[in-house]
């Protein structure tokens, strides 16, 4: 039995919705990315959503309406390195903040206080997993200090906390929608926002800080148009929000068949395999995007997950620490940041997977932990 890490959900209705749009000649942003985005705004209750090219796009987005060219930028190094990457390219200075312990590992209130200065002027807080642990403290410490809280909620879509909803926390929420990510568009992303001036800001800045689209001159509600700003083009396609549409159907399902599955996951390797750590508690509410654990120390990872390979079954790791990548390499020290990344092993799940892949991952990694000790 072969089990890749992730599999999509797509089936005829994400085929009739591309179907649909290609048949009806407007390929480019238009009506379905309009239908899309109310629809988005409706899941998380906000005022505002923009659809975009990709998560790195909302991302960037949502950065440049917030002003942070010059200022230094608070956020995990447990992330995809988008979420850096990005802040870069919108004048911020990155300045990584350690995850709070190897059973939370989220940035925390109590891990960003010591790296704020006076040159701090937000956070971005990372639903690692599609966990939001740490959110609420840290919303109140951002408020205490006058920061603004962004939250890169990519791996957290439709994910609900006691506090709200993934994304809501802060001033705005950037989320990816790339192929193996719960809502998925192939390639893709959104932001939301309650903010006028960003959503403002954010849908100028996407489209070459132009006051108008093609699909609206089309229509006649503008003659001519005028640029206002130094936008880029970071717009959907008609295409990528037709599969939206059809994909954020399946949503509520698809969180809620993963977290039957991580329960499964849970409850078998405590079994077979106690020593292996499973980060965050388990009635923590969260969306699984993907399901790391970490290895006992002293377990050489590269052995098991090529013992695995050879079995079938692929894994990944998530994160190499960004900060440790050669471009962002300046000396700091993230003790526990460092030690997760070193430990952690992500698992196969997608919310089809069923029950029997996930028994027989607990089984191939029980052999592949057995012969892979360095002793
Ligand atoms: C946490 C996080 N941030 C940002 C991104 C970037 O999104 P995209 O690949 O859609 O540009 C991803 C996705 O891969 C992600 O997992």
């Amino acid at each position: 039995m072969r089990i890749p890490l992730f599999d999509l959900n797509w089936d005829e209705e994400e085929e009739r919705a591309v179907l649909e749009v290609l048949r009806s000649g407007w390929v480019s942003m238009g009506p379905k990315t309009e239908e899309y985005e109310d629809a988005l705004s409706s899941l998380y209750g906000v005022r505002y959503a923009l659809a975009t090219s990709s998560g790195t796009a909302a991302l960037l987005l949502a950065y440049l309406s917030l002003d942070l060219k010059g200022y230094e930028v608070i956020l995990p190094s447990l992330t995809f390195v988008a979420t850096a990457n990005a802040l870069v390219f919108a004048g911020a200075k990155p300045v990584f903040a350690d995850v709070l312990s190897l059973e939370v590992p989220l940035i925390s209130a109590e891990t960003v206080e010591g790296r704020i200065t006076p040159k701090t002027k937000a956070v971005v807080f990372v639903s690692y997993a599609g966990y939001g642990d740490t959110l609420e403290g840290l919303r109140e410490l951002c408020r205490d200090r006058g920061l603004l809280l962004i939250e890169d909620a990519s791996h957290a879509h439709g994910a609900e906390y006691p506090g709200g909803m993934a994304g809501t926390f802060g001033v705005v929420g950037a989320f990816s929608t790339f192929a193996n990510k719960n809502l998925s568009t192939g390639e893709g992303g959104y932001l939301i926002t309650d903010a006028p001036h960003i959503y403002r800001r954010a849908r100028l800045l996407r489209s070459h800080g132009m006051t108008s689209s093609s699909w609206e001159r089309l229509k006649g509600k503008e003659e001519m148009y005028d640029v206002v700003d130094v936008g880029l083009n970071l717009r959907p396609s008609e295409i990528q929000a037709a599969i939206g549409l059809a994909n954020l159907k399946k949503l509520r399902r698809e969180n809620e068949r993963r977290r039957k599955l991580v329960s499964l996951y849970r409850r078998l390797l405590a079994e077979a395999l106690p020593d292996v750590l499973i980060p965050f508690p388990p009635d923590s509410p969260s969306s699984h995007y993907i399901f790391p654990v970490l290895l006992p120390k002293g377990v050489d990872r590269g052995e098991v997950r090529r013992r695995m390979l050879e079995m079938g079954v692929y894994t990944s790791v998530h994160y190499p620490p960004v900060h440790r990548f050669a471009i962002y390499r300046d000396g700091t020290r993230l003790p526990k940041t460092e030690e997760y990344s070193e430990r952690v092993l992500t698992l196969p799940l997608w919310g089809n997977m069923g029950e029997e892949r996930v028994a027989r991952v607990v089984e191939v990694l029980k052999r592949a932990v057995s012969t892979s000790s360095r002793g």
